[in-house]
């Protein structure tokens, strides 16, 4: 479902290294304009296939959870616990890949007022639900308590 988002956050997190993600509506800002590639002011699904693409490393345009995992290994580390938990939001039908269908559902799940587009606000809207929803692995490191 909403699998690019974690391909997406950690494009911020490579420059966000420590966990500390708040104030959530700044970080979620950040992470936008990294993700506007063209800067035109909305995020598309043209963008968000060419954010999975970075994570696709043997290019069947699918992204296997041994990829994903090795992606976020490499660049950030610390959010291991929380890249898991996010994939398994994204892996909708649980089959360990994220597919065409799984982008689409998470692109939807952004593009609340279904005109195609991800606006500024519209990615706030769902980040900062997601920062909240996970706030107990990424504030604490290691998915703790
Ligand atoms: C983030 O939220 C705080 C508290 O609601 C607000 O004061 C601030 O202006 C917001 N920042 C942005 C960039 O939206």
């Amino acid at each position: 479902m909403q699998y690019l988002a974690a391909i997406i956050a950690f494009i911020c997190w490579q420059g966000c290294l420590g966990l500390n993600l708040r104030p959530y509506n700044v970080t979620a800002l950040s992470m936008f304009v990294n993700n506007d590639l063209n800067h035109d002011g909305y995020f598309t699904l043209d963008e968000v296939h060419l954010t999975f693409a970075l994570c696709d490393s043997n290019h069947d345009g699918r992204v296997s959870r041994h990829e994903y995992m090795s992606y976020v290994d490499l660049h950030t580390p610390t959010l291991h616990d929380l890249s898991h938990a996010l994939y398994d939001d994204y892996d909708v039908d649980h089959d360990n890949h994220l597919d065409e269908h799984d982008f689409q559902n998470f692109f939807n799940l952004m593009d609340t007022d279904k005109d195609h587009r991800v606006s500024a606000l519209e990615w706030e809207q769902y980040w900062v639900n997601q920062f909240i929803k996970y706030e107990h692995l990424h504030l604490h490191g290691h998915g703790g308590r």
